[in-house]
């Protein structure tokens, strides 16, 4: 594909996949210019992309992926080739007390970015692409035995999920329907820098840090497949680069832990870090009411992305989960400012909407 000059749009770029996508795009592609469309929900942060904020390829865009007139004249302002999208609400927990708000941004503002697409690309479709970046957990839950593969059907059991789900039916839709080039990855559990700590490794490295109790839902047996966030943009960059257009990709880590013992693998790599005496940490644990339709297992074959284009997660988890717990610890003070909500007063006086 010729870079030269082309606007590229990544949606939710200031979220934590969104922002170490955008910092690799910028530094990676200099040909292309990175615009980065982002609300600045709670989950938003500018401030992880203060690295590249300068660089002459890099544009930020304040707004709403809800709202379709704006993202009709963004598109016919800047006439964007290529589209990655990931902005959405991304927290189960969230999904369950107010599912509205994830049909609006998942579902409608998915189908207002596919509309303003197809109206700017009017049918020219040679070198345009419409990548929408979805979840694993819209295949529903695994028992003990099995995985998700590309042709596994939809069975979404949390608002979340049914919505992330809605969206990729109608991002295949303008495939079959209008030919629109589209592609789909469908990723697992992502961990790494960054992350809001609301999400199961952030939370407990807070936690740990403050000494506050460490909340395991149910019995803590639930599965989950962990991949560091780095590999993900690697599979995302292939995948928006050289993926099929039409078809789905899964990723995943080849790294099935159950919560309880995450848990615990995390308790004592910050005993460690921190010089606590061992197990002070796991004192923390405290098993509280399970999250309603919890699903029990996820887990990833990701042989045809590994076949195709010849991607494979390749930070070792005991590595990336150190790395992880270390840049936490290293940031205390962003983690306290992202809980305390500082730093959206601090860029509204440059955004205000
Ligand atoms: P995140 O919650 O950290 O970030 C989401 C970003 O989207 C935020 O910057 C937020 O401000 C923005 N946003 C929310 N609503 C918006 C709106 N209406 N208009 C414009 N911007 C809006 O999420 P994340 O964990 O970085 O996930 C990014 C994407 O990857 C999501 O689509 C998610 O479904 C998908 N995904 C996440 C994981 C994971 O483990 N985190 C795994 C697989 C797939
Ligand atoms: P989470 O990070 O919310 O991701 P997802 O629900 O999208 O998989 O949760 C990961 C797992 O950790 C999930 O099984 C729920 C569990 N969990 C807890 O046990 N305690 C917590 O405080 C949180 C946030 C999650």
């Amino acid at each position: 594909m010729n870079r030269k000059g082309k606007n590229i749009l990544i949606t939710g770029g200031a979220g934590f996949i969104g922002s170490h996508l955008v910092m690799m795009m910028v530094n990676k592609y200099p040909d292309y210019r990175i615009f980065n469309l982002d609300k600045l929900t709670y989950a938003g942060n500018l401030e992880n992309l203060r690295s590249i904020e300068e660089s002459p390829n890099y544009t930020f865009l304040k707004g709403d992926i809800v709202n379709a007139d704006f993202i009709q004249n963004i598109f016919d302002q800047y006439l964007f080739e290529g589209v990655i999208h990931l902005a959405a609400e991304s927290h189960v927990d969230r999904s369950i007390d107010s599912p509205n708000e994830f049909a609006m941004t998942n579902v409608i503002g998915t189908l207002n970015l596919l509309n303003s697409a197809r109206k700017c690309w009017a049918g020219k479709f040679e070198g345009k692409m419409f990548y929408h970046v979805s979840t694993d957990e819209v295949y529903g839950s695994l028992g003990e035995t099995g995985l998700f593969r590309e042709d596994t059907p939809y069975d979404p059991r949390s608002p979340y999920s049914a919505s992330k789900a809605s969206s990729d039916h109608f991002v295949r839709a303008f495939f079959h329907t209008y030919g629109m080039p589209v592609v789909i990855s469908n990723c697992s559990n992502n961990y790494g820098p960054l992350q809001f700590p609301e999400k199961l490794i952030p939370l407990m490295i807070n936690n740990i840090l403050k000494e506050k109790s460490l909340p395991v839902y149910g019995d803590g047996t639930n599965v989950r497949d962990w991949l560091y966030v780095s590999d993900h943009v690697s599979a995302m960059d292939l995948i928006f680069h050289k993926g099929r257009k039409g078809e789905t990709y899964n990723i995943g880590g080849n790294n099935e832990m159950k919560n309880i013992d995450l848990v615990h693998l995390l308790c004592d790599i910050c005993d460690e870090e921190l010089s606590r005496s061992a197990n002070s940490s796991r004192k923390l644990i405290t098993f509280v009411k399970d999250r309603p339709g919890h699903d029990r297992r996820y887990a990833i074959d990701a042989g045809k992305i590994k076949r195709e284009l010849g991607w494979e997660p390749g930070t070792l988890p005991e590595k990336g989960f150190r790395k992880t717990v270390q840049w936490y610890l290293n940031n205390g003070e962003w983690l306290n400012r992202v809980t305390s909500g500082a730093y959206q007063q601090y860029y509204q006086k440059f955004y205000l909407t």
